[in-house]
């Protein structure tokens, strides 16, 4: 009962999108309108209000993250099995992907998993954020980041959190957020994609 209400919230709290409550807080265009038009804390920063993009960045995290600790909270891991916490991890992942209140038409992910990660893990979590930094200062590319700490979280999940479920949900939502970022990978192919911070307004 406990977990089928846990998985419920984490879905709808996934469903939040911080990147369409920004445009509505700071006055701005709907992020899905302009840009890549995905709902994104990167997205946003096309916009040119750094505000509104760390406000996305925090909430879409935020809301992975507290999905992770309330499971902990309530339904801890018996005998090592995460199995439980696992599966409202993936729900607000999955919530921020489809959402309900975007008639299933989410964002790519990114944010939302390295709250998780930081939950499940915050040294994980960490080494996620590490990644994006490093790669982002180099290429100067949100999406090129993002598929690095991706691509490489069910490796270092299995370091941080052995065989268990929860590394398998790692390795779920780096599929996801690969498959999510497809077009990124056409662009990043085709020496087109844009860089951090370039404006884009409709
Ligand atoms: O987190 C999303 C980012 O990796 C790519 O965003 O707007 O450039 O498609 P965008």
């Amino acid at each position: 009962m406990m977990l089928t209400v846990l998985i419920l919230l984490g879905y709808l709290l996934g469903s939040i999108s911080f990147g369409v409550l920004a445009s509505r807080v700071f006055r701005l265009p709907d992020p899905r309108m302009y840009g890549s038009k995905n709902p994104g804390a990167t997205n946003v920063l096309r916009s040119g209000k750094k505000a509104a993009a760390v406000f996305t960045l925090l909430g879409d995290a935020g809301k992975g993250w507290v999905a992770v600790v309330l499971a902990q909270h309530f339904i801890p891991a018996l005998d090592g099995d995460d199995t439980a916490i696992a599966a409202v991890a993936l729900a607000v992942f999955l919530g921020h992907i489809f959402p309900i209140f975007l008639r299933f038409k989410g964002g790519k992910g990114v944010a939302t998993a390295v709250g998780v990660l930081l939950g499940l893990n915050p040294w994980m979590g960490l080494l996620a954020i590490a990644i994006w930094i490093l790669v982002a200062a180099i290429w100067r590319m949100s999406s090129l980041a993002a598929l690095a700490a991706a691509g490489l979280a069910p490796i270092y999940a299995l370091f941080f959190l052995g065989f268990k479920a929860s590394a398998l949900a790692v390795l779920v939502m780096s599929l996801v957020i690969i498959w999510r970022h497809k077009s990124n990978i056409a662009s990043l192919l085709a020496g087109k994609e844009t860089r951090i911070g370039k404006r884009s307004m409709p």
